[in-house]
């Protein structure tokens, strides 16, 4: 090939890379102005009476997922002021699900802050994945064994409280139990989420069970009620579908997360930052509190 010939081809390679990007950024942009409603819609994973065994596949499934990709490396500056602004160099993840993106963040955090201490918490443990993170020769995180409630954290765990995709979880009143639990206890918290509530999120979270489908036989611990439960009596697939369109419409907005910031009793001892990490082509909404 000619150079000439080299230098139309990159031309083409880059302006249809161009087009591509501008055609993302306009159905990103008209996914944004669509307002979607926030609906508090019921969550199989959320309810009591759900079986550990499902539930267990599908936080196994979220964990997998996200550390397959680097995308939480733009959250680490938050997450290290909102250690600084604690008293101990600790971390309480609350709704830790199988820890997904912890094996990451905690080695890249340690490069900063070499004492910390993660410890992973949850209101329904799940206890096969989190024993075997936590023994992977890791010793910066360990596990909470009991159940751990988000709204009401006990006072001996103290640190930095944070929560990735799970704030969505609980209506305005709980999600406000939270901010005032951290506040009273006068505790940092930092809230990730990895999902807008918008019509692109609608459409992307739409296509989950597709990822279920093709990813289940490489999720470890290896287990064949994970296989049974998603290829013979694909239950698996159809409650993250369900959970996750949930997931999308239950997100809070910027404007919510203000609101419930300004509702709180003391709001104003605590200093607030709303804001989105760009990683790539994922967007992380953050809300991060911490006593003034
Ligand atoms: C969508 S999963 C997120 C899991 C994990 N953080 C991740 O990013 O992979 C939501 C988690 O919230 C937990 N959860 C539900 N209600 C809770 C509560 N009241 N307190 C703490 N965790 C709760 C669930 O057990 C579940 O593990």
């Amino acid at each position: 090939m000619a150079p000439d010939d080299i230098g139309q081809d990159r031309a083409l390679l880059c302006s249809e890379t161009t087009s591509y990007r501008i055609s993302l950024e306009a159905y990103k942009e008209f996914s944004e102005e669509i307002n979607v409603r926030r609906l508090h819609l019921f969550e199989f994973e959320d309810q009591p009476w759900f079986p550990a065994t499902i539930r267990d596949c599908m936080t196994d499934y979220l964990s997998h997922v996200v550390n397959q990709f680097n995308f939480y490396e733009a959250i680490v500056p938050i997450l290290e002021k909102g250690v600084n602004k604690s008293q101990c160099c600790r971390i309480i993840d609350m709704g830790t699900g199988a820890g997904g993106g912890w094996p990451k963040l905690a080695e890249l955090l340690v490069q900063r802050l070499p004492s910390l201490q993660i410890v992973l918490t949850d209101f329904y443990p799940n206890y096969s994945s989190l024993q075997r993170l936590v023994s992977n020769g890791n010793s910066v995180m360990t596990f909470e064994p009991d159940s751990i409630d988000a709204r009401d954290v006990p006072d001996r765990l103290r640190g930095l409280r944070t929560q990735f995709l799970s704030f969505h979880h609980f209506n305005m009143q709980d999600a406000r139990r939270i901010l005032q639990n951290a506040v009273d206890a006068r505790q940092p918290i930092a809230i990730f989420e990895a999902q807008k509530r918008d019509v692109a999120h609608l459409i992307q979270f739409a296509l989950s069970p597709l990822g279920v489908w093709l990813l289940s036989p490489a999720i470890r611990p290896f287990k064949w009620s994970r296989l049974f439960l998603t290829y013979l009596l694909p239950v698996v697939p159809l409650c993250v579908f369900w959970d996750g369109l949930v997931s999308v419409l239950r997100t809070y907005n910027e404007d919510e997360l203000i609101e419930l910031t300004k509702s709180l009793d003391q709001g104003d001892s605590f200093l607030w930052e709303i804001g989105e990490c760009r990683s790539g082509f994922i967007a992380i909404p953050y809300l991060l509190g911490y006593p003034r």
